[in-house]
Formats: structure tokens, sequence, C-alpha cells
């Protein structure tokens, strides 16, 4: 369990199974391959929903979401995640609250073979970071990967940790793990609990 992407799945999942309910609203903040998507949409059962996000075509998402029989818990928007907010509220119909997000997923940096110059940004992160904070339910759980190691995104881990470290300690648990013993510059998990 040292890779991060492992760490951040058993952790989601076992935090939702302790929920003790079985329909939950999940976010996927970095889409990409769609690899956290389809563990959300396994996690949020049957009537759960799982809202995805990335500024990059997802075909490989939906392939993948189809081919696993999930796509109907998922709905996949082409934008930013710092639009978060603004996107819940359209793809809510306006006589509803906001839903009530059990958990958050991002998982920084470039896709792997991918582009990089769609990368994640510290502004947009940081934006997305805010408004995850504030939908995120009581009880909820956000997880985020950071990669110090490539261009860019050094600093993003930085902005990320620094935003992690002022929330207030009555409101949310904030806990920072990375791998000790291996060369290079390994990723680095931040999950964030609201109480
Ligand atoms: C490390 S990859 C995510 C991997 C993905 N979770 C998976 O399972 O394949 C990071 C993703 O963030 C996306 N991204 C970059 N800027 C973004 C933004 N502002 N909002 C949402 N996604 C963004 C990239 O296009 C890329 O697909």
């Amino acid at each position: 369990m040292t890779k991060a992407t492992q760490h951040a799945h058993f952790l989601v999942q076992a935090h939702l199974a302790s929920l003790g309910t079985n329909s939950y609203v999940a976010i996927d903040a970095t889409v990409g391959n769609g690899f956290d998507t389809v563990f959300l949409a396994q996690c949020v059962g049957e009537t759960g929903l799982v809202i995805g996000f990335d500024v990059q075509d997802m075909s490989s998402a939906t392939q993948y979401l189809v081919q696993a029989g999930l796509h109907h818990r998922v709905r996949l928007l082409q934008r930013g995640h710092e639009t978060l907010l603004q996107s819940l509220k359209e793809v809510c119909p306006p006589d509803q609250m906001l839903p009530h997000v059990q958990a958050i997923m991002f998982n920084l940096g470039y896709l792997p073979h991918g582009d990089k110059s769609l990368t994640t940004r510290t502004e947009t992160t940081y934006a997305a970071l805010q408004q995850s904070a504030q939908i995120l339910a009581s009880g909820g759980i956000l997880t985020v990967i950071c990669y110090p190691a490539h261009d860019g995104g050094g600093e993003e881990t930085e902005a990320v940790l620094a935003w992690a470290k002022k929330m207030p300690s009555s409101e949310y648990g904030v806990i920072h793990t990375k791998v000790l013993n291996k060369h290079g510059v390994p990723p680095e998990l931040l999950v964030v609990y609201k109480y």
C-alpha cells in the first residue's frame, strides 16, 4: 500500500463504508483516464452520483466507465475544477440544494504519456480546494495527491500544504503522508476530514 493512489483509494473506501449508508455523492476533480472515477463510481452505490471534472477530452474515461457498467452513476464535465461550485449549481435543478458531497479526490499534475501542457496549476488548484472544503459534507473526506517532482509541481505542492495547514482544527482534521524510503521525489498524499 505504498503508492499514493492506492493509499487514497483505501482511505476513501474505508471512510465511505464507515458512514453507513449506500448512496453518496462524490467528486473526481481530475478525471484523466478515469481510474479514480471508476473507483468512486464503485464506492457511491447504485443510487449514488459521481461528478467528474477535467479540462481535456474524457472519452477514455467514458469508455472505461461503460466497460465497468458504471456510466449511469457518473456525470462528466469538461471544464476546470475551479468552476466546482458554479458547476454544481448548474448540475442541480434550481429548486434543489447543492448535494452533500461525501468524498472529493484530486490527483494533481498531468496524465502520464499525455499532454504535459494540460497540467494542474497552483492558482486553479487552490481555488478548487477552497470550494471543495466548502462543499464537502460534515463527515466527508477530501484527498489530494501532489507531485512535487515535475515542473511547477513543487510550488503547487507547497501551496496545497500551506492551504491545508491553515484549516481550522475545530472543523477539519488534516493528515499528510509520503513514502520516506524511496529514491527521488515521491508523490505526497494530503487527506482532509471534515468534522
Ligand atoms: C494525474 S492526471 C489525473 C489522473 C486520473 N485521476 C486518472 O485516474 O487517470 C491530472 C489530470 O488533471 C487534469 N487537469 C488539469 N487542469 C485541470 C483543471 N483545472 N481542472 C480539472 N482537471 C484538470 C489533467 O488534464 C489531467 O487529466
